[in-house]
């Protein structure tokens, strides 16, 4: 008979209340910089139920930014400096404009640091980064976020849009992952 995976559960870290109050003030910081053209370029597949809620507190502080995509994904042990790879390019134009990627952890630094040299290089006028979590604890690559939502513990979290093997991204908190056995 197969054997059924280890007991799992997930205790709450930050819970939504916390984060929509946090993302209110994330807004509200990058609407006070006056952005000129915004463009919203949201990192696949982690952040998107955070660039959901950001881009609907932005609308509260009166900005009206276009969004994109960009799906990257880091092949190798990351631990170690994987490669990131272009899984799905961002499609709108870049040129002159003040942009803002989103992400959901910061983490090595690989992803964000891949992101904003990927947007510079097409002629972005400004590259800002906002991300909900910064795991500083491994940071290999020097990279800064200007907006971070909360400082994250060095441990695996989930929930929110973040998975553990494809599984919890549909979770409205944050939590950490404890297995029961
Ligand atoms: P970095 O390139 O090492 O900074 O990786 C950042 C990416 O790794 C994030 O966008 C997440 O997709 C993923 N990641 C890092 N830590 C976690 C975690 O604790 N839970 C879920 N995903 C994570
Ligand atoms: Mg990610």
């Amino acid at each position: 008979m197969a054997e059924s995976p280890a007991a799992e559960t997930v205790e709450p870290l930050f819970s939504s209340q916390e984060i929509a109050r946090r993302i209110d003030a994330l807004a509200g910081d990058i609407a006070a910089c006056d952005l000129h053209d915004p463009l919203i370029v949201a990192v696949l597949k982690g952040s998107f139920m955070f660039a959901a809620d950001l881009i609907r507190a932005l609308h509260g502080h009166g900005l009206t930014p276009e969004i994109d995509f960009v799906f990257l994904a880091s092949y190798g042990e990351s631990t170690t400096g994987g490669e990131v790879k272009i899984l799905r390019d961002v499609t709108s134009a870049i040129e002159g404009r003040d942009v803002v990627i989103v992400d959901d952890i910061l983490d090595t630094g690989q992803t964000l640091d891949f992101a904003k040299s990927l947007i510079k290089s097409r002629g972005a006028r400004s590259v800002r980064a906002c991300i909900l979590l910064d795991k500083t604890a491994r940071r290999q690559v020097d990279v800064t976020a200007d907006f971070t939502g909360f400082a994250c513990p060095d441990k695996f979290v989930v929930g929110y849009g973040m998975d553990l093997g494809h599984r919890y991204r549909e979770l409205p908190f944050i939590g950490l992952v404890k297995s029961e056995d």
